[in-house]
This record gives C-alpha cells, sequence and structure tokens, in this order.
C-alpha cells in the first residue's frame, strides 16, 4: 500500500533581528528535515538583517513597523491583517522581540523559541544577552532553550521542547549564548517535526 505523503507544514516566520532562527528552519526545509514551507517573512523593524537573509532565500518578506504603531494593539492587528490571507498553519517567532496579541484563530499556532529553561529568566526585558547575563549572575550549572506556544504574555504557554547545555567556570555571556543557541537550532526543528506530525 503506498503511504501518502503529508503536505508540508505553511509557515509564517516573524523577526526583528539578523534572523538565525529563520536561517535555521530554511536549512531544515532545504536538507529535508522537515517537511514545511514559509509563505512570509515579517519584521517589526526596517533595515534588518533578518529581511536580507529573507531575500537570500527568495522568501516574500513585510516591514509592520512596531514604531511606526505605538499602540500594541494596531501593531498586532496590522500583523494579522498580513497574515491571515496565506492561511499558514503556524506561526514561528524567531528572534521576535514585541508583545504580540494572538487572535482566537491564531490561539495554539503561534510558536516561540525562548533561550532559557522557561518558567526561569523569562517575562518583559528578558531577551538576548539579558537571559545569559541573568543565568551567569545566577550561578546557574544549566541553562538551555525552551521552544513553546505563545498566549498573550511574555514567555508563557504549553512547552513543546526543552534542551539543555552546561554553564562553565568563566562562561561569558556571549559564550553561553552560543552553547544555548546550538541547542536552540536542535530544538526549534524538533518541535516543528513534532508538529507537523499532529
Ligand atoms: C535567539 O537567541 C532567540 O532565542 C532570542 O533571539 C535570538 C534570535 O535573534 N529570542 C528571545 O530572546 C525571545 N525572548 P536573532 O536571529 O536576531 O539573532
Amino acid at each position: 500500500m503506498m503511504t501518502q505523503a503529508s503536505k508540508p507544514l505553511r509557515l509564517a516566520v516573524l523577526l526583528s533581528g539578523s534572523g538565525r532562527t529563520l536561517q535555521n528552519i530554511a536549512d531544515a526545509i532545504a536538507d529535508g528535515q522537515l517537511n514545511a514551507q514559509i509563505s512570509l517573512v515579517l519584521s517589526s523593524k526596517p533595515d534588518v538583517f533578518g529581511l536580507q537573509r529573507a531575500a537570500n532565500l527568495h522568501i516574500p518578506s513585510k516591514v509592520v513597523s512596531r514604531k511606526e504603531h505605538p499602540l500594541a494593539q494596531d501593531f498586532s492587528q496590522a500583523i494579522w491583517q498580513q497574515i491571515r490571507p496565506l492561511e499558514v498553519d503556524y506561526v514561528c517567532l524567531a528572534g521576535f522581540m514585541s508583545l504580540l496579541t494572538i487572535p482566537d484563530d491564531f490561539a495554539g499556532r503561534v510558536i516561540n523559541i525562548h533561550p532559557a529553561l522557561l518558567p526561569s529568566f523569562g517575562g518583559k526585558g528578558m531577551y538576548g544577552h539579558h537571559v545569559h547575563e541573568a543565568v551567569l549572575a545566577q550561578g546557574c550549572k544549566v541553562s538551555g532553550c525552551t521552544v513553546h506556544l505563545c498566549d498573550n504574555t511574555y514567555d508563557t504557554g504549553p512547552i513543546l521542547v526543552q534542551r539543555t547545555c552546561p554553564v562553565l567556570t568563566g562562561d561569558t555571556p556571549d559564550d553561553l549564548a552560543g552553547r544555548v543557541f546550538e541547542q536552540e537550532c536542535l530544538a526549534y526543528i524538533e518541535a516543528l517535526q513534532l508538529l507537523s506530525k499532529e
């Protein structure tokens, strides 16, 4: 009996910076680890390298500037206006640094990656190097990353995948960030693979 190939997951990727996670997802698709397609890259900032990466990958991109939408609600609405017509299965936050209000029709379909083991070291202001500085200041012996489904607060919602790595004596925030990022690359793909099997 022939097995039916499953349909590729349709994704939108939201970012605010260099787009390393976009690159990771695109690479996993290109090398056959992930059966998915990225329909749109949406940035909350103009002039970020993530948009250049999207162009290099031949993925359409748009900017919905957080600065030009001073009200958080208007900003979120402008984003969903762009995404809704694309009929994507999941929205992947990939270094997206603004709070997004998730409407009912996208509940359970927005994924985030956070560079720490939530629920520790999450919440407003906990992003990028701030997270690793806090982990080091606390003297933690392990850190890692969390991929989770988003709700309407920062860094909460059901956890899909966590991966850990050691914190080593003498680590700088950059050292730790690099080690955590290696785990992020594995964790995001693992999470999308899980969702593609649902
Ligand atoms: C990643 O390390 C991700 O964990 C972090 O942004 C980085 C990717 O951004 N996200 C957060 O801190 C969300 N709270 P980049 O692609 O711009 O380097």
